[in-house]
């Protein structure tokens, strides 16, 4: 029986790829190093270790490891900046509506973000009361496309991967809740997260009552 949901942040509950891109940007052109939104589109559910490192391949860059750091540590400089501005105006359209359903059936909810500045989000979009439990980017160290963050998550509400469905916008995100063992709701297009046991375009298609219809044995 499905007694627990866990969600990704960015790109779920608000839309904060804007940011993350706008910082990477603002590092990117100090460097003179090519950015754009296509390669951005790698970096989605990506650590921010990572993310720094499919910039600097794409530009064939030699950085030392403690420059990068460096470098990385810049950019979320801006990005922590940038969130000053999120207010409890930018939930993705649905979400808030969601986190309320859930909260009146009396599931248990959790996050299950790779962002080391998720609780920081949630304050900022007076969310955190939706929330039984929070897992970032500081609770594990293997991040998506294992399944750490998520089963992290799981125990926290003190549930079975079987017994949670979990939404996610990224590639990397659906394959950790399947190598997890979780139910997984896609949000996003096909190519990106056509492989989820259930997929909607946008979080407003992503009711409770179309996750309930698409797995009624299990509720
Ligand atoms: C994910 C985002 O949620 O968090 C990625 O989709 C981001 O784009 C990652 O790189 C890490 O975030 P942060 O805030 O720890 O740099
Ligand atoms: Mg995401």
């Amino acid at each position: 029986m499905i007694k627990g949901f866990i969600f990704d942040l960015d790109g779920v509950i608000t839309d904060t790829a804007e940011q993350h891109f706008q910082a990477w940007k603002k590092l990117a052109d100090e460097m003179g190093w090519h950015f754009d939104r296509e390669v951005n589109e790698k970096l989605r559910g990506v650590s921010r270790m990572d993310s720094i490192n499919i910039i600097r391949k794409h530009n064939k860059a030699k950085v030392p490891e403690d420059k990068l750091l460096e470098l990385a540590t810049k950019k979320n400089d801006y990005y922590v900046a940038s969130l000053e501005e999120i207010t409890p105006k930018d939930y993705l359209p649905g979400t808030k509506e969601l986190l309320t359903h859930l909260r009146q059936e009396g599931f248990s909810v959790a996050l299950g973000s790779a962002s080391r500045n998720a609780a920081k989000v949630l304050q900022q979009l007076g969310a955190t009361g939706y929330f039984d439990a929070i897992g970032d980017g500081n609770s594990v160290s293997k991040s998506k496309p294992a399944p750490d963050i998520f089963l992290y998550a799981a125990e926290k509400l003190g549930l079975k991967p079987e017994e949670c469905v979990v939404y996610e916008d990224a590639e990397a995100g659906i394959d950790a809740a399947k190598a997890g063992g979780f139910h997984s709701v896609g949000i996003g297009p096909e190519e990106r997260v056509g492989h989820a046991d259930i997929r909607f375009d946008s979080m407003k298609e992503a009711t409770l009552f179309a996750v309930k219809s698409h797995f009624k044995d299990l509720f």
